[in-house]
């Protein structure tokens, strides 16, 4: 049985994970992964978006939100794991997967080792590297700054990365927004996920193995994950479509939600179509993309 509605707990690898699950049954699911160390409210705009056509499954990552930390070090695979276990308890057994940053780290990870799960790929303000030697450093300052001088003052200084210089004076409301989705992290959790972004793998290498339709999104003005890393993954993901949004930098999803609404959109339409179009092709044998 399907529950529909907000903060739903499920139990997936000994954890309690909340969740969102709305929009009509049977229509094409999408899931979407938040950023860290933001939680599954910063897809509110897209949920709105999206739930009238398809249904829409966003949930906390472990340690985040309103899911719960466990007990296991994090890392990118354990993420993973537990994507596929939620998919499992929900009886997801194909989706549209959606990550933005760290979202986008776990998605891709999902793709290449699970991509008969996955229907098409939506990666946001991401990238395929894995973390440089100075990268990791800034890693461990952090994980020591914010043990000594707490969670707020981590939150401020995150805050001018997170956002393009412009949406300071634009968006004010979301920025408290999301800076108190930074402050409810706890320390455990904000300190546990540093260390596993710092041991991430690099997935570049296997960008050409992507076969799935790829929307890939970025803030013009995004300074942790610039154009040019999309671009780049652009090139290596065959048949992608890459789209810079203006107005918005790392969190494009919140800062610009008008356009990264509207490609995603246009871009679940177009597997719609690209379904349609098989169909045609090819009377006797029927091959959906949901
Ligand atoms: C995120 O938004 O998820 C983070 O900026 C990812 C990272 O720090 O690598």
């Amino acid at each position: 049985m399907r529950y529909i509605g907000n903060n739903i707990n499920i139990t997936v690898n000994d954890l309690t994970v909340s969740y969102n699950d709305e929009g009509p049954d049977n229509a094409p699911v999408i899931i979407l992964i938040h950023g860290f160390p933001l939680n599954k409210s910063m897809w509110t705009n897209q949920v709105e978006a999206l739930i009238e056509n398809y249904r829409v499954v966003a949930y906390d990552v472990r340690g985040h939100g309103k899911s719960v930390s466990g007990d296991e070090d994090f890392s990118i695979e354990l993420f993973v794991s537990d994507l596929l276990g939620i998919m499992d308890v929900l009886k997801i057994d194909k989706a549209v997967l959606c990550g933005l940053s760290m979202g986008g780290y776990i998605a891709l990870n999902a793709i290449e080792n699970y991509p008969k799960r996955f229907n098409a790929l939506i990666l946001s303000d991401t990238n395929c590297i894995a973390d440089s030697s100075v990268a990791k450093e800034k890693r461990m300052k952090a994980i020591e700054n914010i043990r000594e001088n707490g969670v707020e003052k981590y939150a401020d200084e995150s805050m001018k990365n997170l956002f393009a210089p412009e949406s300071f004076a634009t968006s004010k409301e979301k920025i408290i927004t999301v800076k108190e989705m930074i402050v409810k992290t706890s320390i455990q959790s904000l300190c546990n996920t540093l260390h596993a972004l710092s041991e991430r793998k690099e997935t570049c290498y296997k960008l050409p193995e992507i076969k799935m339709p790829t929307l890939i999104m970025v803030g013009k003005k995004d300074i942790i994950t610039p154009p040019s890393t999309a671009r780049f993954m652009h090139e290596k993901i065959k048949g992608s479509i890459l789209n810079i949004l203006e107005h918005a930098g790392h969190l494009s999803n919140i800062e610009n939600p008008y356009e990264f609404n509207y490609q995603i959109n246009k871009f679940i339409a177009s597997l719609n179509q690209y379904n349609n179009g098989k169909e045609k092709a090819n009377h006797s044998k029927r091959k959906t993309i949901f």
